[in-house]
């Protein structure tokens, strides 16, 4: 069978392998294949091969086909052209490509009879193998075809690899070979032997219809035809390698190339490739704990989710449960009022999201879309598990509870959540095409509600409750959380940036809506106590203070888009003071002072 040089160079090479270490297995192996190596030989013609100590064979064409007969050795010529008589060794060499004129001078080789005749084995097809014999229907010794492998195999393939496969042929003609790999040695023995990664089953019969072809490989594992025990990778690779030693695995290397090559171009694809590592980054521009490099992808995003993920669930809230029950009942109202807010607000922003994962512009905004969800609903456990484990609300489930806390809440908590988030979460439902509504969801939703609004309100409660040693396991889950929420601020960052890249005219519409929103929605900073949101004091810090905090980040952010933002007073509902969150601490300098 002609096949590509290569293959036909490789069967050579092996061929001479196998005859320098094993030459009567070589021969043995010749002379098997000679009925399909023979068939294009000239019709009508017949001749002797005769091998020292193997025996002696008539080989006869009738055109396409070939009959080989044992016959005994040293007879008369009957009817055959010639008769060659040699060693396996010098079959073998000569099989393999060697010149023969050496071995005829030296007397290794005999030739016989009508020796111009001879000059047709020339014809003979030099890679006529196992493969064309099964296609003959002819029988094929197994144990010759196994113990091949140790030669047909280039040693350079099996660089690096270690592994032991073991093949059982069963029924008649079958038997059982274990073949070792052993990073550039290839050894086979028979025998099952011990600890092989992999027993490869099959019926003799049906490695026949293999080896012709008749049955493909995944053929033959889909029918039960093939039984595999253990390990497949390196059967796999094994029956690679026995492939390209026959030269017909060139399609699959050229497959395996290209896809390697798309595969080294494709590493790194949703961050798994960190260079930088941190699972402390931010993500958030506004933030300092962010290194330089520029805005994070939709996939380093999603990388950064899965590093950070945590468990509500193990919060540990027994000191907090302490620290609760010793407050008197007017200092737990204040508690339970921006707790709470945080807590209804987290049920709504989970809730509320839904209509942008299905409006998601694209693959990668709805898979970060979707750890948002996931996130700001465990936000909502964890306030939740505190909610009713610490404070020991009444209702017995976590609606009811949250109808409990959602009574109390003030004029600007419901502006925020049921006048712009909820409406505009109910508009992009109705128009999931319409990308300048989701630009719009986008800046209410993740500039506003989270970047303005929940993030300073955090950042206060837990800079409060750190540095007083209060509600420790709260502390813990809120910093948690806080980190979540960079996170998402970050993505609304990316987002409005890539949105403005393509389509400038959008920041008018950004501009716009933080216009709309802000001056009303951040009132919510405002406790129930207070009645100027211009002049107040929340958690040791005054109002300037906080919407100060709020506006520069909101600044820094939009920088990053590449928006320059309208001035405080057309976005804060009070003054700003540019001084940073430290806790005020008046009488301190007072008393210094003294
Ligand atoms: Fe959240
Ligand atoms: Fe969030």
């Amino acid at each position: 069978m002609a096949r590509n040089g290569d293959g036909s160079e490789g069967t050579q090479r092996a061929l001479r392998r196998m005859a320098e270490s094993e030459p009567e297995l070589a021969a043995r192996l010749i002379v098997q294949s000679l009925p399909a190596a023979a068939a294009k030989l000239p019709e009508g013609m017949s001749y002797r091969l005769e091998l020292d100590g193997l025996g002696a064979w008539t080989v006869s064409s009738f055109g396409g086909r070939a009959k080989v007969a044992e016959v005994l050795a040293g007879a008369d010529l009957n009817g055959e052209a010639f008769a060659i008589s040699t060693d396996a060794e010098t079959l073998a060499k000569v099989a393999s490509g060697r010149n023969p004129v050496g071995p005829l001078m030296s007397g290794r080789l005999k030739l016989r009879g009508r020796r111009r005749k001879a000059l047709a084995l020339r014809r003979l097809e030099a890679d006529a193998g196992p493969r064309d014999l099964a296609r003959l229907g002819q029988r094929v010794d197994a144990d010759l075809v196994f113990r091949s492998l140790a030669y047909a195999i280039e040693p350079e393939w099996t660089r690096g690899h270690r592994f032991t496969v073991a093949y059982q042929l069963v029924g008649e003609g079958g038997g059982t070979w274990r073949v070792e790999v052993d990073d550039g040695r290839v050894r086979v023995e028979r025998g099952l032997g011990e600890n092989a990664d992999a027993i490869v089953r099959i019926r003799y019969t049906d490695w026949l219809a293999l080896l012709s072809g008749e049955l493909t490989p995944p053929d033959a594992m889909r029918l039960g035809k093939t039984e595999v025990e253990g390990s497949i990778p390196p059967v796999t690779r094994l029956g690679r390698w026995i492939d390209r030693a026959e030269g017909i695995d060139g399609p699959e290397l050229e497959r395996e190339a290209r896809q390697r090559r798309r595969q080294s171009e494709n590493a790194g694809s949703w961050g798994s490739k960190v260079t930088d590592g941190a699972s402390g980054d931010a993500g958030d521009p506004a933030e300092s704990r962010r290194p330089r490099g520029g805005l994070m992808t939709y996939e380093q995003l999603y990388a950064l989710w899965e590093r950070q993920n945590w468990r509500a669930h193990e919060l540990d809230f027994s000191v907090d449960r302490e620290h609760w029950l010793v407050s008197p009942a007017e200092a737990q109202r204040h508690t339970a009022f921006s707790i709470g807010s945080f807590y209804v607000g987290e049920e709504r922003v989970t809730a509320d999201l839904a209509p942008f994962l299905l409006a998601a512009p694209s693959g990668e905004v709805e898979a970060f879309l979707a750890t948002q969800l996931v996130d700001e609903m465990r936000h909502a456990v964890f306030f939740d598990r505190w909610a009713s484990e610490v404070m020991g609300l009444e209702a017995g489930n976590f609606r009811e509870r949250l109808h409990e806390i959602e009574e109390r809440m003030l004029g600007p908590w419901h502006f925020l959540f049921d006048d712009s988030l909820r409406e505009i979460a109910n508009r992009i439902k109705d128009r999931p095409d319409d990308l300048e509504l989701f630009v719009e969801g986008i800046v209410t939703y993740h500039m506003v509600t989270e970047g303005v609004l929940a993030m300073p309100g955090q950042r206060l409660m837990i800079e409060y409750t750190g540095d007083h040693d209060l509600y420790p396991g709260f502390n813990q889950g809120f910093r948690l959380v806080e980190q979540d929420e960079h996170r998402h601020i970050a993505f609304g960052v990316r987002f409005l940036k890539d949105v403005c890249d393509e389509r400038p005219e959008m920041k008018g519409v950004i501009t716009r809506r933080l216009e709309e929103l802000l001056p009303m929605a951040a009132e919510v900073f405002c406790p129930p106590e207070a009645d100027d949101p211009s002049d107040f004091v929340s958690y040791g810090h005054h109002s300037s203070q906080i919407y100060g905090f709020a506006y520069q980040a909101l600044k820094r952010r939009m920088a990053a888009i590449g928006i320059k933002i309208p001035p405080p007073e057309r976005l804060m509902p009070g003054p700003v003071d540019f001084g940073g969150l430290a806790e005020r601490r008046v009488l301190a300098q007072e008393a210094a002072g003294s």
